[in-house]
């Protein structure tokens, strides 16, 4: 009896070394919003992966319409060259996880013509697995996906038409242009027009500008200065990307690329902010300067900062709960 219970107390402790370690390993959705397409820049899943760390047993969620994209791991030669010929291996459905089993450089492409050409192409370096001091987060559990992560190809970030936000609504994040990204598109001004059309923004949330490193900016400008393309004075003007800009005010708010004919060809976007109704604010940390410069590179967004607590805290709540389980019955056969 004893033995038995020494057994089962085992199996319970071993259950939550199990639960425990297998939280540690990370899911990335590549791209975050943007999934995984043909972006607007070549450098887009290379800002995207610039300052994560990837360690051995992370998964990579590739999130593409099956039959408009795949996942084909190459050599570095390939991934320079865009040649997905003799692949190290390729996935065609979508979503695609990808499980990073060894550590050193792996390299992702997408193997339609052009698309890797057009940037569809990834590499990220994966670092051995667990040391002892892995991140310097907290001990927050959360391998869980972003809430976007559902088999949705183009990355729009609000599946509904968002009629009447409830008072909890999160911070959103928006790729502007989606796949396109910030550039000069076929559509001219409509195209960023009809982006914004059907979207509804708050205070907190967050625009991303993804394009090529040196070939645009974003400049914000007054209503007047918009409307002629005067860009000699700008609000703010972040030329590293990908820009993040925290809509801190409400009212319009109005960019576009301070490049000569950048403007006039369409690159411009004008949206209406609408004011807060979010139960998360923008945290003191991120001091949003109303009308003032934010600063060039993105600055840290409130909506990255604002997800985590919610996931984390109930899934410890729901780990301690359960521990406290197993012990109390531990206990009781003890005794
Ligand atoms: C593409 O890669 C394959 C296999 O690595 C190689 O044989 C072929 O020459 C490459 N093609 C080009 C155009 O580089
Ligand atoms: C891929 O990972 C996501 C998120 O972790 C999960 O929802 C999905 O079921 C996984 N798909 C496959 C095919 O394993
Ligand atoms: C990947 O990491 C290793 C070890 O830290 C380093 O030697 C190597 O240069 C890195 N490769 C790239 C492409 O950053
Ligand atoms: C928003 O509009 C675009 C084109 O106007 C459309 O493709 C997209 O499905 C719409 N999204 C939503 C959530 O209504
Ligand atoms: C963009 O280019 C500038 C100047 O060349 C450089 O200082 C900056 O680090 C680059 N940013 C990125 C994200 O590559
Ligand atoms: C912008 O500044 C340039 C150079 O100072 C000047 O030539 C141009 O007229 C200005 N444009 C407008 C619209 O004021
Ligand atoms: C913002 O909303 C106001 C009032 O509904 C409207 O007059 C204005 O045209 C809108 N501006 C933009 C940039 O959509
Ligand atoms: C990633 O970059 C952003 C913006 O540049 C920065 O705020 C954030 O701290 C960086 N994260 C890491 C893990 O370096």
């Amino acid at each position: 009896m004893a033995g038995q219970l020494n057994l089962s107390i085992f199996a319970i402790l071993a259950t939550v070394a199990l639960l425990q370690s297998s939280v540690a390993a990370t899911t990335y959705q590549v791209g975050d919003n943007l999934n995984w397409v043909v972006p607007g820049g070549n450098a887009a899943y290379a800002n995207w992966a610039a300052n994560k760390t990837f360690t051995v047993g992370d998964i990579l969620v590739f999130n593409f319409r099956t039959g408009s994209h795949d996942v084909t791991q190459v050599t570095k030669q390939n991934f320079d060259a865009c040649n997905g010929t003799n692949p190290i291996s390729s996935i065609t459905t979508g979503p695609a996880n990808i499980t990073l089993q060894t550590a050193g450089e792996h390299y992702f492409i997408c193997s339609v013509p052009g698309h890797c050409l057009g940037g569809q192409k990834l590499s990220v370096n994966v670092t051995a697995a667990s040391s002892p001091a892995p991140q310097p987060s907290s001990p927050s559990p959360t391998p869980v996906p972003s809430p976007s992560l559902a088999p949705e190809p183009t990355g729009t970030p609000s599946p509904t038409t968002s009629p009447a936000p409830s008072p909890s609504r999160e911070a959103e994040s928006y790729t502007v242009g989606d796949a396109a990204g910030w550039g000069v598109l076929p559509g001219g001004a409509n195209a960023y027009a009809s982006w914004a059309s059907n979207k509804t923004f708050y205070v907190g949330d967050t625009l991303v500008f993804n394009f090529v490193n040196g070939t645009h900016d974003v400049v914000e400008l007054t209503k007047e200065n918009y409307e002629s393309c005067n860009t000699n004075n700008t609000i703010s003007l972040s030329a590293n990307p990908p820009v993040r800009i925290t809509l801190a005010t409400a009212g319009e708010h109005f960019f576009t690329c301070s490049f000569t004919g950048h403007c006039p060809a369409g690159q411009k976007l004008a949206i209406n902010v609408t004011g807060d109704s979010t139960a998360t604010p923008p945290s003191s940390a991120t001091p949003p300067s109303s009308g003032g410069a934010p600063s060039p590179g993105g600055s840290t967004t409130p909506t990255t900062t604002a997800t985590p607590p919610a996931s984390s805290g109930a899934s410890s709540l729901s780990f301690a709960w359960l521990s406290a389980t197993f012990l109390s019955i531990a206990l009781a056969l003890w005794y």
